[in-house]
C-alpha cells in the first residue's frame, strides 16, 4: 500500500524569490493534530521525492496549505517552486511531529518561536481553539532576514483578528511579534538577542520567561533552535516528548530541500 495520496494544487502564492505557499485538495481520511508535519513531494522518474513539511492549515480546513523555501539546486524545491494550479502532489498519509499540546505541561502563556519557514506549524496551532482553551496568552514570534520574508503578516494582523470564529480570542489573547535582522523594521534583531536583553518581553508587555507558567514551541534553523534551547535549559526548562510532557518542544525546519 502506498504511503502517499495524490492531491491537486489549488493555488500558489509567491512571497519572495525564496519563499512561497501553496494549497492543495485534502483527503477526508487524512487526520492530523495541529502543529504536525507530513511528507510531501513529487513523483520523479517513477519514485516519490519527498520532504517533511509542517501543515500550515488547521485540521478542520477542507484543504491543505504548505509554506516552502525555494532552493535553486534543492532536489525537491527546485521543482516544487514551479508548481501550478492543477498540478498533482504527493501527500503522506501519516502526519507526525512533536509540536503538539499534549507534549507540553499545562501553563499560562504559550510562546511559539519561529524563524523563516519555521512559522508554518504555528499558523495551524494559532487557529486551533484548543490553544486558547489551554493558555491565557499566546505569543507568536517570527524572525526573518527581511520585511518581505515576514510571510502571512497581513493575514495575522488584518484577517485573522476579524475571523468570525476565532477573531475575539485572537484579538484578546494572541500577540504577534515579527522581527527582522537585516534591514530596518519596528522590531529588529535575532529572537535570541531580543530575549536575552529583555527587549522582547518589554515590547510584548509580559514578564521574562518563567518555567512555572510559560511553555515554548520552537521551529526554525538548527542554529536558532540550539541557541534558544540553551537559553531555556539554562533556566531549568525541560524538553517535552510523547513519553513525557515538558516545558518546551522543538522541530527543525529543514533547510536543505
Ligand atoms: P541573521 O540574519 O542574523 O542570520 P535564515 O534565513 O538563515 O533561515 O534565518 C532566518 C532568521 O533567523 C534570520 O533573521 C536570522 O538572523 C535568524 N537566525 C539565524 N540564526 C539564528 C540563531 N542562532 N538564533 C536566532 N535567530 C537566528
Amino acid at each position: 500500500m502506498s504511503h502517499f495520496e495524490t492531491q491537486d494544487v489549488l493555488s500558489v502564492h509567491h512571497w519572495t524569490d525564496t519563499l512561497f505557499s501553496f494549497r492543495t485538495t485534502r483527503s477526508p481520511a487524512l487526520r492530523f493534530i495541529n502543529g504536525q508535519f507530513t511528507m510531501i513531494g513529487l513523483e520523479v522518474e517513477g519514485r516519490p521525492l519527498v520532504r517533511a513539511y509542517s501543515i500550515v492549515s488547521p485540521n478542520y480546513d477542507e484543504e491543505l496549505e504548505f509554506f516552502s523555501i525555494k532552493v535553486q539546486n534543492g532536489p525537491l524545491t527546485s521543482r516544487l517552486q514551479h508548481l501550478k494550479v492543477g498540478d498533482r502532489i504527493l501527500v503522506g498519509k501519516k502526519p507526525t511531529g512533536t509540536l503538539i499540546h499534549d507534549n507540553l505541561l499545562p501553563g499560562r502563556t504559550l510562546y511559539l518561536l519561529g524563524t523563516g519557514t519555521g512559522l508554518a506549524p504555528f499558523l495551524s496551532i494559532i487557529r486551533d481553539p484548543d490553544t486558547y482553551a489551554r493558555f491565557d496568552k499566546v505569543v507568536l514570534a517570527h524572525g526573518c532576514r527581511t520585511v518581505a520574508e515576514l510571510a502571512y503578516s497581513d493575514y495575522l494582523t488584518k484577517e485573522l483578528p476579524n475571523d468570525p470564529f476565532l477573531g475575539e480570542e485572537v484579538r484578546e489573547r494572541l500577540i504577534y511579534y515579527p522581527t527582522v535582522t537585516r534591514e530596518p523594521f519596528r522590531n529588529q534583531g535575532r529572537l535570541t538577542d531580543l530575549m536575552t536583553s529583555g527587549k522582547f518581553f518589554t515590547d510584548i508587555g509580559l514578564p521574562p520567561l518563567d518555567k512555572e507558567h510559560d511553555r515554548v514551541m520552537l521551529c526554525g534553523s538548527p542554529a536558532m533552535i540550539a541557541d534558544i534551547r540553551g537559553l531555556l535549559d539554562g533556566q531549568g526548562f525541560a524538553e517535552g516528548s510523547m513519553s513525557e510532557p515538558g516545558h518546551y518542544v522543538i522541530e527543525k525546519a529543514f533547510v536543505e530541500k
